[in-house]
Order: structure tokens, then C-alpha cells, then sequence
């Protein structure tokens, strides 16, 4: 059975795993959330580097993956020189889908929600001048949004006047397309639909990353349907921090029934606690 390792900072990287598995629901999942790095955006870009490198390589000595998808847009613009570089197994990392969100747009008039990490990055704006220089485009860098999410899991809700508030910018700019540029996002896109009734299109990344998975896998020859598919979809989640209040229950939510959790991973001298969520 093939195998994917999914990485993210925290819980984000589970819509882009929810989009793998609907697509190739044969392979097995495992998936690394550096929580007690997070959130990437605030960290200096070598201290990004080096935790990815590390928790990936030792998720690696643990599981045999074929795949690693970079499922954190702050993380890929860091890290996938580095860890092609360290592996053999192919990595796909995450763009904001300012392209497709081109492709939409019937205004010409496109939102980018993302952290303001991945606002201020250089390949921001190489994106929209490459596939988006006839859109106005919006930015909006939200720095508690992420925080919100991970809140969210453990069953906080969202603080509904400062997320429409937070939104303002695009409703102003009348978008008819937002583009979802954190990974964390999708999640929520029902209540970001909410404050935004307005917008036409929410463009995220996840469908085109499972469509580039499943192209590897294919290549790889390691891609063969199963009788049964896996026993959970995600064999096994690794927290680096504590594992959430409530993260089963979450991830059966979406699909994604995990296997094994554990927290504080890979522990001191690699050892590891399990944790019931
Ligand atoms: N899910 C991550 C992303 O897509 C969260 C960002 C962070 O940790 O700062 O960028």
C-alpha cells in the first residue's frame, strides 16, 4: 500500500490530506504537525528549516513513505531545496493557487487570504505577476486566523465580528474570487463563505496537490488499489507539541479517522507518548 507523510505546522495540512484521501483513498496517510513550532510565520526562516528537516527525516526512519507533501505554504518556501536534497522520496510543496484564481475570476478582482508570512514573501508577488497582472488583486495577512483554526479543533469558536471584520478589505474591493493561501483555511470556508456571500469562487490548493500525488504515485508504479484500502486513513498523527482536545473526533469529521496519536513526538532520544484524544 503506497504511503504519503503529509507535514504542516499544526492542524492545517488536514484539508489538504482530506483532498488526498477522497482521491486515493487505497494510500495510507501519515502526518507530522510541528504544534510546538508553530506558527511557522513567526519563526526566523533557518529555525523553519531546520524543525521541518528534522521531524520529516525522523517521521522517514519510522515510516516508509513514498511521497512527502509539504502541506504549509509558509514552510514550502522555505524547505523543499533542503529536503530534496536530504531524500530520495519526491516532495510536493504548496503554493498559494493565485493561477487558478486567474482562471476564475469573472471581475478580475481577486482576494488572497493568508498569513502575513506568506503576504510579504517575494514569491507572492512573482505568482500574481506571473499568472494574475491583468487582476486587481487584495491581500489580506491575518496573523490570529491560524490560531483561531487550531482553536477551533478543541470546539473554541471563532470570533464571528472579528473574522467579517478581518474580511472588510475584500468586500471594499468587491472580490468575486479569494484565494484560500494558508492551509489552515479551507477548513473554515463555510464561515469565511458566510461573511463573504458576495464572492463566487474560494480557490485553495488541495485538489490540485492530491492531482500532483496521485501523477507520482502513478509514476512511481507505486500506486495499486487494495482490497480493503487502509484500516484509518491516517495511520498514524505525530504531534510535536500536545496533541489538541478533541482531535479524533475532528479528524473523523473530515473523513479522516486517525490510526495511532501521539504527543510531544519524537520525545527526548526519539522516545514518544501517546496521548488519547
Ligand atoms: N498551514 C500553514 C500555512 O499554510 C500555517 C502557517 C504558519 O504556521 O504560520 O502556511
Amino acid at each position: 500500500m503506497a504511503r504519503i507523510l503529509v507535514f504542516d505546522s499544526g492542524i492545517g495540512g488536514l484539508s489538504v490530506a482530506a483532498c488526498i484521501h477522497q482521491r486515493l483513498a487505497d494510500v495510507e496517510l501519515v502526518y507530522v504537525a510541528d504544534n510546538a513550532g508553530f506558527p511557522y510565520g513567526d519563526q526566523p526562516e533557518p529555525v523553519v528549516l531546520g524543525r521541518c528537516r528534522s521531524l520529516i527525516a525522523e517521521a522517514l526512519r519510522e515510516f516508509s513513505c513514498d511521497l512527502i507533501v509539504v502541506a504549509c505554504n509558509t514552510a514550502s518556501t522555505i524547505v523543499l531545496p533542503d529536503l530534496r536534497a536530504m531524500t530520495d522520496v519526491p516532495v510536493v510543496g504548496v503554493v498559494p493557487a493565485i493561477k487558478p484564481a486567474a482562471a476564475c475570476s469573472v471581475n478580475r478582482r481577486i482576494g488572497v487570504l493568508a498569513t502575513p508570512a506568506t503576504i510579504r514573501r517575494p514569491y507572492l508577488d512573482n505568482l500574481i505577476r506571473e499568472f494574475a497582472n491583468d487582476c486587481q488583486v487584495t491581500r489580506v495577512g491575518h496573523p490570529q486566523l491560524v490560531h483561531w483554526i487550531e482553536g477551533s479543533v478543541s470546539g473554541n469558536d471563532l470570533p464571528g465580528q472579528a473574522l467579517s471584520d478581518a474580511l472588510q478589505p475584500f468586500r471594499e474591493s468587491a472580490v468575486d474570487t479569494v484565494v484560500l493561501g494558508c492551509t489552515h483555511y479551507p477548513l473554515i470556508q463555510r464561515q469565511l463563505a458566510r461573511c463573504l456571500p458576495d464572492v463566487r469562487f474560494w480557490v485553495d490548493s488541495g485538489d490540485a496537490i492530491a492531482r500532483r500525488a496521485e501523477w507520482l504515485l502513478e509514476q512511481q508504479g507505486s500506486l495499486a488499489a487494495t482490497a480493503d484500502g487502509p484500516e484509518h486513513p491516517v495511520r498514524a498523527i505525530l504531534f510535536s507539541g500536545a496533541v489538541p482536545e478533541g482531535l479524533a473526533a475532528y479528524m473523523t469529521g473530515l473523513g479522516l479517522a486517525p490510526g495511532d496519536i501521539r504527543g510531544h513526538w519524537p520525545g527526548v532520544g526519539g522516545a514518544t507518548a501517546t496521548a488519547s484524544a
